[in-house]
């Protein structure tokens, strides 16, 4: 048989219940924030992303699926939701003055081929969210306080949010310098070994090395007077939201063109949900527009996890207002004209299409969770009436066809 390929997953049943439910309430809250959805490809130029996520990049160097097409046209896969975003608005020229602050967001896959492991996929799905144009502490803290509405109206109140600051310009280099030789010393794994040479900040969240940088040298003491004023007045603006983050010095973020605040939210068990920050240089790098800009990205997989984990059921249980059983040819004809009149009065119904016998149709009615039964054989269709059992109150009545609506509605 053939199979899914490794690191993609079948959404079936519950799960496919509790996908759409998540992304149900997550548009009702980023409607109440006035965001406007963006779709972009799913594929782009493979050089969107070498220029947008960075060369030296985890995901650039080892996890992109890139192909060519039949005209040798580099494409890949996208990885990510932020370069392909920036993009767009360059391309639409939807960043003229009126149009700002520009509030995104959008909701796709993401392909990155790394090592499968339960919450890791090579296809996953994301929610984020993009806003261009201010650069302040109240955006900022608009969206932390976005992610974290989204989590707590879930049910997943349990989660911590980790923040940090990086630093900039002439002071990212020093910066780099003195980590440099703080990290010269330690043992690090192999990659942390290469990310030395080409990306030493990304050395700071590695799983592996992360644990022996309890006394590494702070970013914070390396910002700029106006950086150091931003990021108090960033934690200020959260405090007054009841937001209290984790500052955490070792959190740098897996992509190249963050360029302040940055966060990550995880759950109770310290998986990431999502992580986002500012980039005010992307798009100037694409596409010679000064325009500051920050965001998140969510994993929908990982939200998924973490409330079945908790136990947490978002979607309604299947359940239907109607179940018709038709006992001959004519009560079945009858029963496809009496579905769409339910249908058409908004009613949840079907119909036992697979002609079973009538204790398991009653089986099958227990499974979708009917609430009422409609039995129709051709003595009924002879009186112009239909059987109803109400599955709740247990009733049983006969009711004239210009009375099924009603009754099902209940009134
Ligand atoms: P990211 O941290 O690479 O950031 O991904 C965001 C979220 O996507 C992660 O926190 C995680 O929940 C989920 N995720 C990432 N990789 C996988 C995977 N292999 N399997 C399942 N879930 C995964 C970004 O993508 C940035 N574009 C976020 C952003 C938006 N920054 C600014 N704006």
């Amino acid at each position: 048989m053939i199979q899914k390929p490794r690191g993609t997953e079948d959404l079936v049943d519950l799960k496919v219940r509790e996908y759409f439910a998540l992304e149900v309430i997550i548009r009702q809250i980023v409607d109440s924030f006035n965001y406007n959805e963006i779709k972009t490809p799913i594929f782009e130029s493979l050089e969107l992303f070498k220029r947008g996520v960075g060369q030296e990049t985890d995901i650039v160097s080892k996890e992109m699926y890139t192909f060519k097409d039949r005209k040798d046209r580099e494409l890949t896969l996208r990885p990510e939701g932020t370069a392909p975003t920036v993009r767009a608005i360059l391309e639409n020229k939807m960043y003229i003055n009126e149009n700002l602050p520009l509030k995104l967001f959008y909701f796709g896959s993401m392909f990155r081929y790394e090592r499968p492991q339960a919450g890791r996929n090579r296809q996953f799905n994301q929610f984020g969210v993009e806003v261009f144009g201010p650069k302040t502490a109240e955006i900022d803290s608009e969206i932390i306080c976005l992610s974290s509405t989204i989590l707590n109206t879930i049910g997943l109140d349990n989660h911590t949010i980790h923040l940090n600051y990086l630093v900039n310009g002439e002071q990212r280099k020093k910066y780099i310098e003195d980590l440099k030789k703080y990290l010269k010393p330690k043992k690090l794994c192999d990659d942390c070994k290469k990310r030395m040479e080409v990306n030493p900040l990304r050395v700071l969240d590695c799983k592996i090395d992360s644990k022996q940088f309890n006394d590494v040298i702070d970013m914070k003491d390396y910002l700029s007077d106006q950086d150091k004023k931003y990021f108090e007045n960033l934690i200020l603006n959260l405090k007054n939201i009841g937001i209290k983050p984790i500052i955490d010095k070792l959190l740098v973020r897996g992509l190249d063109y963050y360029t302040g605040f940055v966060y990550e939210v995880k759950d109770k068990n310290g998986s990431t949900l999502l992580g986002g920050g500012r980039y005010d240089e992307l798009v100037n790098q694409l596409g010679n527009v000064d325009l500051s800009a920050a965001g998140f990205g969510l994993g929908m997989e990982r939200i998924l996890i973490a409330l079945q984990e908790e136990e947490i059921y978002i979607s309604q249980p299947v359940s239907l207002d109607a179940y018709i059983i038709g006992l001959s040819e004519k009560a079945k004809q009858f029963s496809n004209i009496l579905l769409l009149a339910l249908r058409k009065s908004g009613l949840k119904a079907d119909f036992d299409f697979m002609s079973r016998s009538m204790k398991s149709a009653f089986k099958q009615s227990e499974k979708l969770n009917a609430k009422n039964i409609i039995i129709i054989g051709d003595n009924e269709l002879k009186e112009n009436v239909v059987i109803i059992k109400n599955q709740i109150t247990k009733e049983e009545k006969k009711v004239t066809f210009d009375k099924i609506v009603d009754t099902i509605m209940g009134e």
